[in-house]
């Protein structure tokens, strides 16, 4: 009788335990090996392109193709995490789910789109004082479509009159993204898409609308492939002027002009990022005036996670700005300022001279996967230099070359040219478990790389070859995870 108490009440005990560790999140959850502790993924399986950048009240919205099946892509639906400070991700459920058309009987996924809030409620469907979300996606095979969300984007809802524009089975269009024209007092949607059944015009339309349901189509631009995005940005050292920067799905740009129907190219295309994984790139929509910065985040992809059981990871979140060169404008690219917000440990030198051969290494004082790397250098009489990132003892580190008669970096197979400024060249390094993002002269060039380091290669080495360089600064700040309190 005794033991039956004793046996039960070790049952009650065993299944209390079992309920409780089911219902939170399991024990070292975020650590494994090529978890991106700095980066957004996805608890598990696949996702891709970033979708419906917004910002409403204190909260960036970010969705993202996902498929809630498997760590393939497929049957895409629109994965859902909000963020007060684009840095720490709260994952939400998912917000769009495949439309079934009932005539047909084929389930049309959720194609990647943008949203925007419905500052005057043109939609109709504003509950109270809370505004609407807007998303404008791409319902595969069936058309580009809104849904909508009334509480803060918790749940979403299809617009009955959809689709807004109807699917054409010889224009492959996808991706909208939709924008306010101030000048116009217009709605304007960039939509990727062949004017006719010939690659030679895939391209971005652009269509206009007074209220955000019957679209214009009025101009086409042709060299363009999936994801577009169209925004104005300053050109910081020509105060009051600004420019219209057209992206294609692989980060490179057209800068130009833009009156609310075509834009007119003013350059001709331009690399933003040199790298191997960056990819479907989006800026918010609706950040408040007082902030003004256009933020641009990108997916990763052919990215590698081996074992992993997510597969996929967004770039950190980079701010956008023109610059004028003697040579015309150029687009330049930084981490977003919130990346202060994860320095751990800071370590700094300054004005070390490096000589080549000899084994004293000045990082050696650093170790660990996860690092913010500031550095500025004098490359006196080095023929090349760099660093050795996540070196370990039986592993050698990522390398990241700079090859001053060439003028290049090169890291992972990606080189990107770089030119000195009076025999300068800095470089911002942003390292996580699976990911090394350069951003090379106070972003001027940007090369955003996946990697698979070594498991416990921690250290970090600075080298050169051929002759003398100078340190003239370098911060290292360890990187805290984002995901500490979920741990
Ligand atoms: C870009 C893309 C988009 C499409 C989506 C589907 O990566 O091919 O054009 O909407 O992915 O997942």
């Amino acid at each position: 009788m005794i033991f039956m108490k004793f046996l039960s009440t070790i049952i009650a005990g065993v299944s209390a335990l079992l309920i409780f560790t089911s219902s939170t999140p399991e024990k070292g959850y975020y650590s494994e090996l090529y978890r991106p502790q700095f980066h957004f993924t996805p608890e598990k399986n696949w996702h891709n392109d970033p979708n419906g950048l917004v910002y409403y009240k204190g909260e960036y919205h970010m969705f993202y193709q996902y498929n809630p099946y498997g760590n393939k892509w497929g049957n895409m639906h629109w994965g859902h995490t909000v963020s007060n400070d684009l840095v720490h991700w709260e994952h939400l459920p998912i917000a769009l789910y495949p439309d079934e058309n009932s005539k047909d009987s084929v389930f049309c996924t959720a194609f990647s789109g943008s949203a925007i809030v419905d500052e005057h409620n043109l939609l109709g469907k504003q509950e109270g004082d809370e505004k609407t979300l807007l998303a404008f996606y791409t319902s595969q095979h069936c058309g580009q479509r809104i849904a909508y969300s009334t509480n803060k984007g918790r749940t979403w809802e299809k617009y009955e009159g959809n689709p807004i524009i109807p699917f054409d089975e010889n224009d492959d269009a996808r991706d909208p993204k939709v924008f306010r024209h101030e000048p116009t007092q217009k709605w304007v949607m960039a939509l990727y898409r062949k004017t006719e059944n010939d690659d030679i015009t895939r391209g971005v339309s652009f269509y206009v609308s007074e209220n955000l349901v019957d679209w214009e189509w009025k101009s086409h631009i042709v060299g363009f492939f999936e994801c577009p995005d169209l925004v104005q940005l300053p050109v910081t050292n020509r105060p009051g002027e600004k420019k219209w920067v057209l992206f294609d799905g692989d980060g490179s740009y057209i800068i130009g002009d833009f009156d609310g129907e075509s834009f007119s190219p003013e350059t001709g295309k331009m690399k933003s990022d040199f790298g191997k994984n960056y990819y479907a790139t989006q800026t918010w929509s609706n950040i408040p005036e007082d902030d003004g910065r256009t933020i641009q985040i990108a997916w990763m992809r052919g990215g590698k996670f081996p074992d992993m059981p997510f597969n996929g990871q967004m770039t950190f979140p980079s701010e956008l700005s023109i610059e004028k060169f003697s040579f015309g404008y150029k687009l330049i690219r930084k981490p977003i300022k919130e990346i202060e917000m994860l320095h751990g440990k800071h370590t700094s030198w300054k004005n070390e001279n490096i000589i080549p051969g000899i084994n004293d290494n000045i990082l050696k004082k650093i170790s660990g996967d996860c690092y913010h790397i500031i550095a500025e250098f004098d490359i006196k009489t080095s023929d090349n230099f760099g660093f050795m990132l996540r070196h370990g003892k039986k592993d050698a580190g990522t390398e990241v070359l700079y090859n001053v008669k060439r003028g290049t970096l090169s890291v992972l197979g990606s080189t990107v040219p770089l030119q000195a400024i009076d025999n300068k060249i800095k470089l911002e390094i942003l390292v996580d478990r699976a990911s090394v993002e350069i951003y090379a002269n106070d972003g001027q060039a940007v090369v955003s790389n996946c990697f698979t380091p070594s498991e416990k290669a921690d250290d970090f080495v600075i080298f050169t070859n051929g002759g003398e360089l100078e340190v003239i600064k370098l911060d290292a700040y360890k990187i805290e995870s984002v995901w500490a309190e979920e741990n």
